[in-house]
């Protein structure tokens, strides 16, 4: 590619740059190929090399060809908007935009101060098979790489193993890349997918390029123009904690669709969950059926007297009996189980002040789901219930697509919004992966998209996982994980994790639906360390990461959105580690409370697991902790001036 011999080039590059200037984007036309190209530059040094954009359509023609020189056009945008829950209450979306246009399309960048996304914008009218899209990422082939697998029968329910780049198979993103020679490190993802099938990662020679997640007809979807593709994206952080604070993702999504939010409430949930992965109950009928009307009032008993607010009965309609993961076309969203009185179960929940969280395992049959849509919806609003977890358990959906083909993209958006008109709130399990939509659609309130802790007590989940997340699918957004597993020995699942570090998963892993996801027995047997659970939000102010490396630790420091208290987690991998921090987050002339929970001396992932130290210490700005993480343990700290133990100040 001749990109520096501008004698007959199409146009003169165009360089745009960063609000601070700390980043250049260079955009132009290849010569030989008629490609757009673009290369990312940061203080000098170049970290994307010239890489082509293409996009096919089915006869073969790259929509994004040309022979004729762009129109280029520089914009800057700042603007702060709010969420109504998040990581983070305020964002600010300052940006220097480049369209470069032409008669069949736009290519539209905007350049953050903390990385880039760009989309493809088709004009046209009628509708349009797009077959193939070529996006490169040129970056350095002595990189390595987080990933898990795409393409595959488990979706993203993997752990992450990191590797050199060439070596990586076609990998979901986010792909969280460590650059050669201490260059930093790249988040490449995309933000606003709708209509259209995910972006994968694949090696080249070059570097990397995409790969569209198919539908089954090979295509990679039929689109209505005008279309824009979502935004291909990378964060650039100069360390890997840095990756964890960008907003680039939610950035590059619209505004909220939904005018009131008033109604979406982040909330903490108990379920009859656990006690089926340890074989104390079934979700099918028979004498162990979970969700009987019995139990279900025992366990509101339990939310109201443990103080969760929130509590979710799975297995409570018909069609789960046999092999549910193949009954996708029996199950009823709308037939309880004899012994699951509705009525008797919602109206005692409302009479507690507990919310029921509803459940829907579709089992990945989309087509049935959708047949039930929005009446399903319907019959749990009567019963007053305003969450909805839903599930969609099977290699692929329909017994063909992928999850995250346009198919099934189509399908979970559908669900959104139909959940929406009817002011339900979904955390969906088996997802396609987020991009940011919540932004326009808050009532989405968080997804699974992870190995997550069902995966514990078979020895699936490592030590290590949980300090890859925060930097690899967490960039995606609100996360799952199902944390709060107190009994971590006694029962028939060993899970590889200090009780500590499940504290600490609270803060480390930000959902703002969140799971409590033990036994009630449990928790009434620990009241001591159950009661940072108890205290601690689901919804933030403000986040800032303290420490961390990626595989190996992260700390991370976040004040609640609705009191002056902060909270601080911290997790390790299999290692025994120390880490000292400064108190710097805290309001200046503010004392606090430090109330920590922390592993034990004998604490051990593989051993005492449960063994716990909770102390408090007076602490202020000018404080520093110093904390010992056992191996595969972790802490959990809340800064409290909430009169429990108030100080003059
Ligand atoms: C898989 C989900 O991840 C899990 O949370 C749920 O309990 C089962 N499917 C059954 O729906
Ligand atoms: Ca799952």
């Amino acid at each position: 590619m001749e990109t520096d011999t501008q004698s007959h080039t199409i146009c003169e590059p165009k360089t745009i740059y960063s609000p601070d200037r700390s980043l250049s984007l260079c955009v132009g036309v290849d010569t030989d190929t008629k490609k757009v190209w673009y290369s990312l530059q940061k203080e000098g040094t170049t970290l994307i090399k010239p890489s082509l954009l293409a996009l096919y359509s089915h006869h073969e023609e790259n929509l994004l060809y040309t022979t004729q020189a762009p129109e280029f056009h520089e914009s800057s945008h700042d603007e702060t908007w709010e969420q109504p829950w998040g990581e983070q209450r305020a964002i600010r979306d300052h940006h220097t935009e480049l369209t470069l246009t032409l008669p069949s399309h736009t290519i539209r960048f905007r350049l953050f101060n903390d990385g880039f996304g760009f989309r493809y914008e088709i004009t046209g009218e009628g509708t349009l098979e797009i077959v193939r899209e070529e996006t490169e990422f040129n970056i350095s082939t002595e990189s390595s790489a987080w990933w898990i697998p795409a393409l595959g029968q488990n979706h993203y329910e993997h752990l992450y193993k990191k590797s050199e780049l060439p070596k990586m198979g076609i990998a979901h993103t986010p792909l969280t890349i460590e650059l050669p020679h201490e260059e930093g490190f790249l988040s490449i993802h995309e933000a606003a997918l709708y209509d259209y099938g995910a972006m994968n990662l694949v090696p080249t020679e070059k570097g990397l390029t995409s790969k569209i997640t198919p539908l089954s007809t090979k295509i990679i979807g039929q689109v209505a123009l005008p279309f824009s593709t979502p935004w291909r994206t990378v964060i650039v952080a100069d360390r890997a904690i840095d990756l964890t604070t960008s907003r680039i993702m939610l950035n590059l999504n619209e505004p909220s669709k939904i005018e009131d939010t008033s109604w979406i409430e982040p909330t903490k949930f108990m379920g009859i969950w656990w006690g089926m992965f340890l074989h104390y109950f079934t979700w099918g009928s028979g004498p162990k059926h979970g969700a009987t009307t019995a139990n279900a009032l025992r366990y509101i008993n339990a939310c109201k007297e443990l103080g969760i607010r929130g509590l979710l009965i799975e297995g409570w309609n018909q069609g789960w009996d046999g092999d549910w993961t193949q009954n996708g076309d029996k199950m009823n969203f709308m037939l309880p189980y004899p012994d699951f009185d509705i009525h008797t179960v919602t109206s005692y929940a409302k009479s507690q002040g507990v919310e029921i969280v509803g459940h829907h395992e579709t089992s990945g049959n989309m087509a049935h789901y959708e047949w039930q849509l929005p009446e399903a919806y319907d019959y749990y609003r009567h019963f007053g219930v305003k969450y909805i977890k839903t599930g969609y358990v099977s290699p692929r959906s329909n017994g063909k697509e992928f999850h995250s083909s346009q198919f099934g993209v189509k399908h979970y958006q559908k669900t959104v919004e139909l959940a929406a008109e009817r002011k339900i709130m979904l955390n969906i399990h088996e997802p396609v992966k987020g991009t940011g939509i919540e932004r326009t659609w808050p009532n989405l309130m968080s997804r699974e998209g992870v190995m997550g802790q069902e995966y514990e007590g078979g020895g699936a989940v490592t030590p290590e996982h949980a300090t890859v997340l925060p930097f690899t699918r967490v960039l995606a957004g609100p996360l799952d994980y199902t944390p709060g597993l107190f009994n971590l020995s006694g029962t028939s699942r060993k899970v590889s994790s200090t009780l500590a570090k499940q504290l600490a998963f609270y803060v480390t892993l930000f959902s703002p639906v969140q799971m409590v996801a033990d036994l009630p027995e449990h928790y009434d047997a620990n009241r001591d360390a159950f009661k940072f659970i108890r205290d601690v939000p689901v919804n933030w102010e403000s986040t800032q990461p303290i420490d961390g490396a990626i595989g190996e630790f992260f700390v991370v420091a976040r004040r609640d959105r609705s009191s002056d208290d902060w909270y601080v987690g911290g997790v390790t991998d299999e290692n025994e580690r120390t880490v000292t921090f400064a108190l710097d987050f805290l309001p200046e002339y503010r004392n606090y409370t430090a109330t920590i929970y922390r592993d034990g001396d004998d604490a051990h992932w593989q051993g005492n697991r449960e063994s716990l130290i909770i102390d408090t210490q007076n602490v202020s700005q000018n404080s520093e902790l110093t904390l010992r993480m056992a191996a595969g343990g972790g802490f959990a700290i809340r800064f409290s001036i909430d009169g429990e133990n108030p100080l003059p100040y």
